[in-house]
């Protein structure tokens, strides 16, 4: 029996900006299991790392966890105060943060940015915290000729190992990997999700990677979440998802994807532009991009149900039983 580490119920964020209110996160359920990984997909803006950031609950101000709750190890994290969360965040829930290989501190070495969390959480000693941070680098293809070097000396795909090394210092449960690959080139960018897969394997980490880009995902996921406006489009097993998508974001998504083997066509784009999630039309949130649209569309929400074993979609489409439900109320 698979073991639950992480589940997230009906989870809402939103940011309170003097423009109106933005459906970031809106209403998202997922779990995860012990050593599995879980891609998340989605163009960009449709609350990835609003999601990534709720799980930490690192949300930044004017953005607020409004409802849901988020489970880890059994403990409703929503509800903890700040003391409580200290014991949780980075020990059981880790993150690379998007962009974090361009943060790191450019004047301190590169072991005391890893060690940190050892001396002023654990209270180790320099020297166990160094022989500490020198494994972490080990760990993630670094020898100890690194430790002592700054991060200008390092190249992008270094400085992402760093930051990788950083995320797993505490030994979490659950690792995030907000797009790690975006601005590395194709080659290292395999060097990187190679690593993940790796740490995956040889540490149990059970990982949620976030990319825009579906094939970065195909790469590791053992299952898939497609989000589109604030919320899961489609959610099941990879295999499925990639085989046989059901929702025409998932399939316009993966229609997107440039095909080195396939015979040369043209790369289709999706028309239009995502909903702005202040104002988010009524109905499907993809409704007004989606060329199988029907009247039901624009006008009510179509519920995530299970299409095949394991494979959710929320889309009129699949969705007969309500449809006619809904028909004989008009
Ligand atoms: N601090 C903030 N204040 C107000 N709105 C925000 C804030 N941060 C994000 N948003 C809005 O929340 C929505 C989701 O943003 P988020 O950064 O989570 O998306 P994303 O899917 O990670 O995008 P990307 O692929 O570009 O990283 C967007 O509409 C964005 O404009
Ligand atoms: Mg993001």
């Amino acid at each position: 029996m698979p073991q639950e580490v992480l589940r997230v119920e009906n989870l809402k964020v939103y940011y309170y900006t003097i423009r109106g209110v933005v459906k970031a996160v809106d209403n998202v359920s997922l779990t995860l299991n012990r050593g599995e990984t879980l891609g998340i997909a989605g163009e960009s803006g449709c609350g990835k790392s609003t999601l990534a950031w709720s799980l930490l609950r690192l949300v930044p101000p004017p953005g607020r966890i409004v409802d849901g709750r988020i489970v880890i190890d059994g403990i409703d994290i929503t509800r903890l105060d700040h003391e409580e969360l200290r014991k949780v965040r980075w020990r059981k829930v880790s993150m690379i943060f998007q962009g974090a290989m361009n943060a790191l501190n450019p004047v301190m070495p590169i072991w005391l940015q890893i060690a940190e969390p050892f001396i002023y959480h654990l209270g180790m000693s320099k020297e166990e915290a160094y022989t500490r941070a020198v494994e972490l680098l080990r760990m993630v293809g670094l020898d100890e000729s690194f430790a002592k070097r700054y991060p200008h000396e390092l190249s992008g795909g270094q400085k992402q190992r760093v930051v990788i090394a950083m995320a797993i210092a505490l030994k979490p449960d659950v690792l995030i990997a907000d797009e790690p690959t975006t601005a590395l080139d194709v080659v290292v960018q395999a060097q990187i999700l190679n690593l993940l897969k790796k740490l995956v394997r040889e540490t149990g980490v059970s990982l949620i990677i976030i990319s825009h880009d579906l094939s970065v995902i195909a790469e590791l996921a053992d299952k898939v979440a497609i989000m589109y406006g604030g919320k899961i489009v489609e959610y099941g097993p990879s295999e499925k998802i990639y085989k046989n998508p059901k929702h025409p974001y998932t399939q316009a998504l993966l229609k997107a994807i440039p095909r080195l083997r396939a015979p040369r066509m043209k790369l289709s784009y999706i028309p239009g532009q995502p909903p702005d999630l202040r104002t988010p039309p009524p109905g499907c949130r993809f409704a007004p991009r989606c060329d199988q649209a029907m009247p039901i569309c624009s006008k009510q929400e179509p519920p995530l149900i299970e299409v095949d074993k394991d494979q959710f979609v929320a889309c009129w489409l699949y969705s007969t039983s309500e449809k006619l439900k809904n028909k004989n109320n008009e």
